[in-house]
């Protein structure tokens, strides 16, 4: 048995390290190998993740690049097709819900390949969010789905994928959470090393800032916006607010970059994966339009402030300590001075949030195989 595991773009990364860690063990009777799109190619978004986790160099690297989504997808189709004929995988793995996801699954499932697909099943129920079209596809074509909450199962049932194909297993994100926080870096030392000791000390904490999804940063009116309520609370409470690259490139487009200039906000480039760990783990509260970040906030037990209108993971609502704010400044401020306050949801860690979703994938592909590739 062969697998071929796919990454693509930083999301993928830190999923990707303990199924690539679980699935060693069962060597030597199940080979793995690794293939990397190139969707993300920046240093500071993909090599220092391999190495701060501990992910194997790829096998083969298809040097993708950036471009539209149909550029993206196609140039990652056309790429991948042959590296899948000389690996002659037994099934393709895929993670999350990045363009190199669609991408890849659509390849192998076209020819004849399994696609097992993990972090199966989570819906926004909003069309218009890129990665909702990659994650309904992904899961039509998929043969074995793997759930992170309950919520995934009942979306997939309702999608008519058969409960036979669909296993909850847990979040593997959290698994490689479990495993680095003793390895986080200090904030301290984050403001130190940016230049500015001192800024996360106060009676007040600090928050951390993070946006990138186009539904925030391409919209000048939208950017101005946010950043106008990120700069409200920095009168407040210093914001450390690392800058992914389409949000930076945007900032300076739109001509934004006096409302990130004050004394109370920190701007980063993007941090490496124990770096973001320490910030977070330290906040006092977290703003966000990541998907991952309102799940490794809900491990941690600090207070998130999803700036979406929508989440595709419940769970971090229902159980954990995020709160869906929208863009409305009143509405995000209203929701910081509660959460500032001591108010808000406790909050706890979702079933199987565990650290072992990775051992429990690799379980039920031994099971898998064993039966003939077959779920039933
Ligand atoms: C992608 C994912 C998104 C995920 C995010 C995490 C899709 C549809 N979107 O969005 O789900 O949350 O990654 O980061 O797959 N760029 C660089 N260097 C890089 C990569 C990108 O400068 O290494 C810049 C380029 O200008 C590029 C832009 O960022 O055009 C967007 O990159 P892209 O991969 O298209 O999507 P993301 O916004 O990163």
């Amino acid at each position: 048995f062969r697998i071929l595991c796919v990454v693509g773009a930083r999301p993928n990364f830190m999923k990707m390290a303990p199924i690539m860690a679980a699935l060693s063990a069962l060597r030597p009777h199940v080979d793995v190998k690794l293939v990397h799109t190139g969707q993300h190619y920046d240093v500071a978004m993909n090599h220092q993740y391999f190495e701060a986790l501990g992910i194997p160099s790829p096998d083969i690297n298809l040097e993708v690049g950036s471009g539209s989504h149909a550029q993206q997808t196609a140039e990652v189709m056309k790429k991948f097709e042959p590296a899948l004929d000389e690996v002659q995988p037994t099934a393709v793995l895929v993670v999350g819900d990045v363009n190199s996801t669609i991408a890849c699954a659509l390849v192998a499932a076209k020819k004849g390949v399994p696609v097992i697909h993990v972090e199966a099943g989570l819906r926004s129920f909003d069309r218009a969010m890129p990665e909702e079209i990659n994650r309904v596809l992904t899961d039509q074509i998929s043969d074995l789905l793997f759930t992170t909450e309950e919520s995934g199962e009942e979306n997939l049932l309702r999608e008519g994928v058969a409960a036979h194909r669909i296993q909850f297993v847990g979040n593997v994100m959290i698994d490689t959470l479990v495993r680095n926080l003793p390895r986080a870096i200090p904030a301290a030392t984050i403001v130190a090393d940016a230049g500015r000791p001192g800024l996360a000390d106060g009676a007040q904490g600090y928050a951390v800032l993070t946006l990138h999804r186009p539904s925030n940063v391409d919209d000048p009116a939208v950017l101005r916006t946010l950043l106008e309520t990120a700069a409200a609370i920095a009168r407040r409470t210093p914001v450390i607010f690392p800058l992914h690259p389409r949000t930076r490139g945007m900032i300076e487009k739109a001509g934004l970059n006096h409302l990130v200039e004050g004394p109370n906000v920190l701007l980063l480039p993007p941090m490496g994966y124990l770096e973001m760990l320490g910030l977070m783990k330290q906040a006092r509260v977290v703003l966000t339009d990541s998907g991952g970040i309102q799940e490794e906030t809900t491990a941690l037990g600090v207070p998130c402030i999803t700036l979406r209108n929508n989440t595709e993971r419940p769970i971090t609502v229902e159980q954990g300590t995020n709160t869906i704010a929208g863009q409305d400044p009143a509405r995000i401020l209203a929701i910081y001075e509660e959460v500032m306050g001591g108010g808000g949801e406790a909050g706890r860690v979702p079933r199987f949030w565990d650290g072992q979703a990775a051992v429990r994938i690799a379980a039920a592909l031994q099971a898998w195989m064993q039966n003939g590739c077959q779920t039933s």
